[in-house]
């Protein structure tokens, strides 16, 4: 069922080894950038649910509060005037993003949301043709893509249930092999047009080998469009030299823009060229270029990157805090993120391990192919979340017996680690000496 094998190194598991391990982090300080939930005395929660919604950056307050003085100060004029016109609010980020993703700044654009993003995207890169009309996609799948593929392939008058292909773990895993997805696309190579695969998955935390995949995908022909919602911020990707076609992810994440806030998707800049899928986008007043949008003319004239597939005014209020919580992205580096993300997710899987027996780590148990989620099956799991609750540690339960825990390096300390291992550990002695 889990994720391999425990590690034979034994762990430090006193409140002082966890103090130490703060001491010595370098990113300590950042946790300082953040507004975590507090309990009724104010205190700071254990805020392990960054892998669904990222804490508040402090600065992303005054970001949407700039906008809406500027709204009331300018009106209309907002769009143009002052040092930071909306009119180029959605491109603020692009260069911090592209670093964050890999990516060159004209193939990264901030738009709409995720699902919706991952429709856009099949609209050019799905072109069942000449037999080819299957879908690959990776389960457990998250419930959106799923419906979003489905409904593409119903779009194009074809049936999901002769063309979209699941693979799954094997019976008794949790996590799908890489080989047994190279396999399947192996194997339907002369039917497959797309695969949308999860770079993470939300389910199980597994990280997938981006490039070794999307090399597979191309060698069976097809497109490869990845969801990236639990990987941007979380783990250092490359994807233009992955050669990946096309990605969408969200920022609520790991990069902490705020509930519902927008989405951003990638574009390889091979594909802008009007002959290949650019050629089938949706558009737009939003995806012409910025310099011609106001000249009102009656031909679209793309923006030269991913740019083109922006498709409506972007909503300001919601941009702001992306700027404002990519400057930390910025300053404090992925190489360094990941650095502590591995530090952290190691200490709470020895901890675990050395603490909760009951506790079946799903993730696997290789740093290289995990981010920073654990995923824990554990028994009577949600009561076991609502103990953490109870004892002000949020983590997040995910159908039918998983709590995750996200050890987001910005704000998460190993002493919140050790209050995370040492409450379940407590918890749990406690409801089986009540036999519940
Ligand atoms: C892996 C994954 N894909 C898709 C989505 C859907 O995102 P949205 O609601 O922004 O479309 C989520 C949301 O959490 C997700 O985790």
């Amino acid at each position: 069922m889990s994720g391999g094998r425990r590690p034979m190194l034994p762990v430090d598991t006193t409140e002082e080894q966890a103090r130490a391990l703060d001491a010595a982090d370098p990113l300590a300080g950042y946790r300082e950038q953040f507004l975590l939930p507090v309990t009724p005395d104010g205190e700071p929660k254990v805020y392990l649910a960054g892998q669904s919604l990222g804490a508040q950056p402090i600065a992303a307050r005054a970001a949407v509060e700039r906008e809406l003085e500027a709204w009331a100060r300018l009106g209309v004029d907002g769009w143009f005037e002052r040092d930071r016109p909306w009119v180029s609010a959605d491109g603020v980020a692009r260069e911090a993003t592209a670093r964050i993703v890999g990516a060159r700044p004209s193939e990264v654009a901030t738009l709409n949301t995720l699902t919706i993003n991952l429709h856009l995207l099949m609209a050019s890169f799905f072109r069942p043709a000449d037999g080819r009309t299957a879908i690959l996609i990776d389960a457990p799948t998250f419930p959106s893509d799923r419906y979003a593929v489905e409904s593409q392939l119903r779009h194009h008058g074809l049936d999901p249930a002769r063309d979209l292909i699941v693979v799954r773990p094997r019976a008794g895993e949790a996590c799908l092999r890489v080989e047994d997805l190279e396999g399947a696309i192996h194997e339907h190579r002369d039917r497959l047009a797309l695969a949308l695969l999860a770079g993470v998955n939300y389910a199980t935390g597994q990280l997938q080998p981006i490039e070794r995949l999307t090399a597979a995908v191309h060698d069976a022909g097809a497109v490869a469009l990845w969801d990236l919602a639990h990987v941007a911020g979380n783990v250092p990707v490359a994807l233009h030299d992955a050669d990946v076609d096309a990605a969408a992810w969200c920022t609520y994440k790991y990069l902490n823009s705020g509930p519902g806030a927008l989405g951003q998707v990638f574009v390889h800049e091979r594909h802008t060229a009007a002959a290949g899928p650019a050629g089938r986008r949706l558009h737009g007043w939003w995806g012409n270029a910025d310099e011609t949008r106001f000249l009102m003319a009656e031909t679209f004239e793309p923006d030269a990157g991913a740019g083109a597939w922006r498709v409506s005014t972007p909503p300001i209020l919601s941009l702001a805090p992306i700027a404002a919580s990519l400057t930390i992205f910025d300053e404090v580096g992925m190489p360094a993120l990941r650095a502590k993300s591995v530090a952290l997710t190691a200490y709470l899987e020895g901890l675990l391990d050395a603490l909760v027996p009951d506790a079946d780590i799903l993730t696997p148990r290789d740093p290289t192919q995990r981010g920073a989620q654990l995923s824990v099956r554990i028994p009577d799991a949600q009561r076991r979340l609502a103990d953490l609750e109870a004892h002000d540690i949020v983590a997040d339960f995910r159908e039918p017996d998983i709590i995750r825990f996200g050890m987001v390096p910005l704000y998460v300390t190993f002493h919140d680690a050790w209050r995370a291992a040492t409450t379940l550990a407590d918890t749990l002695a406690e409801a089986d000496s009540a036999g519940s």
